[in-house]
C-alpha cells in the first residue's frame, strides 16, 4: 500500500507554531531563571544533529535500546494481540522500529504502523524508505503534536493498538508531566491497547555526563542550536562564541540538566521581538532536563497514570530499560 502521509502543515498551523516560539522565547528569556525549551532542538538542523547524537560511543542510550530490540523483538510482538496496530511517538527516523516492524511482518497478517512526529520532512522521508523496505507495511503517517496525532489514530476502529515511545523522549518531562501524559493517554484507549516505553535508567554520573556532554562536541552543538535557531528565524543577534554547554547530573531528582552558559556579561539583542536580553557573566539557560528512572520510580509512574507494568527488558548492563503497559482495569 502507497504510503498516505499527512505532514502538511497549513500555512495557519505554521503561522501558531511560530508565535509560540516566539512567545515563548521571550517569556523564557525574560524569566529568572532563564529557560528555553527543549522542544526547540529539532528544526531540520537540530533533529540531523541527533541523529548524530545517537551514533556517539558517549550516547550508550540508542545502542542499548537496539541491543533489546534485537534480543527481544519477536517476544515483544508475541505479547500482543494478532493484527496490533503500532502507533509511534516522535518516530525521527523510525531506524529502531524497523526491528519491531520486521518481528511484526513475520508474526501478523496484517501490519499497521502510525508514526507521529514534529517534523514533516523527517516523516516523509522515513515513511518512503519503510514503504519501499517493506511492501507488505501498511504506513499512514501524521506530521503534528502527539495529542492530535493519537486523537486521529486511536478512534479509527476496533483493532488493538499498541502506543511505542522510545529512545527515553519521555525523560524529557518532569515526572509530574509524565504522570499526567500517560494519564491523558489512559484515558483515551481500550483494554486491550498497550504501551511500549523505553527509558533510561539512574545510573553513576560518570556515565551519565558524558552521554549528555561528548568529547567531539556534537551535544554542545545541538545545544546551540537553540540561539542558531533564534538568530535565524527571530533576527537574534547571540554570539555563539560568547556561551558554551554545559550538563550536569542532578543525582537527587535523578536528572541530567543542560545549559547554556554565558562566557561574560552581554546584552543581546533580539530584533523581531523589540528587545535584548541581559547576561551576567556565567549566567544559565536551562535547556533541558532528562530523567533518569530507577525500578520503583518506574511503577510509581505506571500506578499513577492508571497502567500496570507487566514486563520489562533489559540490556546486559542494566542500563536501559523497554517497558510494556497494559491498562490496570485490562482484561487481557
Ligand atoms: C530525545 N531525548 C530522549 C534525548 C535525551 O537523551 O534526553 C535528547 C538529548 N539531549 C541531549 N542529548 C540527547
Amino acid at each position: 500500500m502507497d504510503t498516505l502521509a499527512q505532514p502538511l502543515i497549513s500555512k495557519t498551523q505554521a503561522y501558531e507554531k511560530q508565535a509560540r516560539f516566539q512567545n515563548d522565547v521571550l517569556s523564557g528569556l525574560q524569566q529568572y531563571p532563564k529557560r528555553l525549551s527543549s522542544v526547540y532542538f529539532y528544526d531540520e538542523r537540530g533533529s540531523q544533529i541527533f541523529e548524530q547524537i545517537c551514533d556517539l560511543e558517549e550516547y550508550y542510550l540508542t545502542r542499548k535500546e537496539t541491543e533489546i530490540l534485537k534480543r527481544s523483538a519477536r517476544t515483544i510482538i508475541g505479547g500482543m494481540p494478532d493484527n496490533t496496530h503500532l502507533i509511534e511517538l516522535g518516530s525521527g527516523s523510525s531506524t529502531k522500529t524497523r526491528i519491531l516492524l520486521e518481528a511484526a511482518l513475520g508474526q501478523f497478517e496484517l501490519t499497521r504502523y502510525s508514526p507521529i512526529d514534529i517534523s514533516a520532512e523527517m516523516l516523509a522521508k522515513s515513511a518512503k524508505a519503510l514503504t519501499k523496505r517493506f511492501p507488505r507495511l501498511q504506513v499512514e503517517a501524521l506530521a503534528g503534536r502527539y495529542e492530535a496525532g493519537l486523537a486521529h489514530f486511536l478512534k479509527q476502529d476496533d483493532t488493538p493498538n499498541c502506543i511505542m515511545w522510545l529512545g527515553s523522549s519521555i525523560g524529557n518531562l518532569t515526572r509530574q508531566e509524565a504522570t499526567s501524559f500517560l494519564s491523558e493517554i489512559h484515558q483515551n484507549i481500550d483494554p486491550r491497547d498497550s504501551l511500549l516505553l523505553g527509558i533510561d535508567l539512574r545510573k553513576d554520573a560518570d556515565i551519565l555526563e558524558p552521554a549528555y556532554d561528548d568529547a567531539a562536541g556534537v551535544t554542545a552543538a545541538f545545544n546551540l542550536n537553540l540561539l542558531v535557531r533564534i538568530n535565524t528565524e527571530l533576527s537574534g543577534q547571540f554570539q555563539l562564541d560568547q556561551f558554551h554547554h554545559q550538563a550536569v547530573y542532578n543525582d537527587k531528582e535523578g536528572r541530567i540538566e543542560m545549559y547554556l552558559v554565558s562566557d561574560r556579561d552581554q546584552e543581546v539583542c533580539i530584533r523581531d521581538l523589540d528587545t535584548s536580553i541581559t547576561f551576567k557573566k556565567n549566567e544559565k539557560i536551562l535547556t533541558e532536563y532528562s530523567y533518569k528512572y530507577s525500578r520503583s520510580e518506574l511503577e510509581t509512574l505506571t500506578e499513577l497514570s492508571g497502567f500496570q507494568l507487566t514486563k520489562q527488558w533489559l540490556d546486559d548492563q542494566g542500563w536501559f530499560s523497554l517497558n510494556f503497559l497494559k491498562p490496570k482495569d485490562s482484561v487481557v
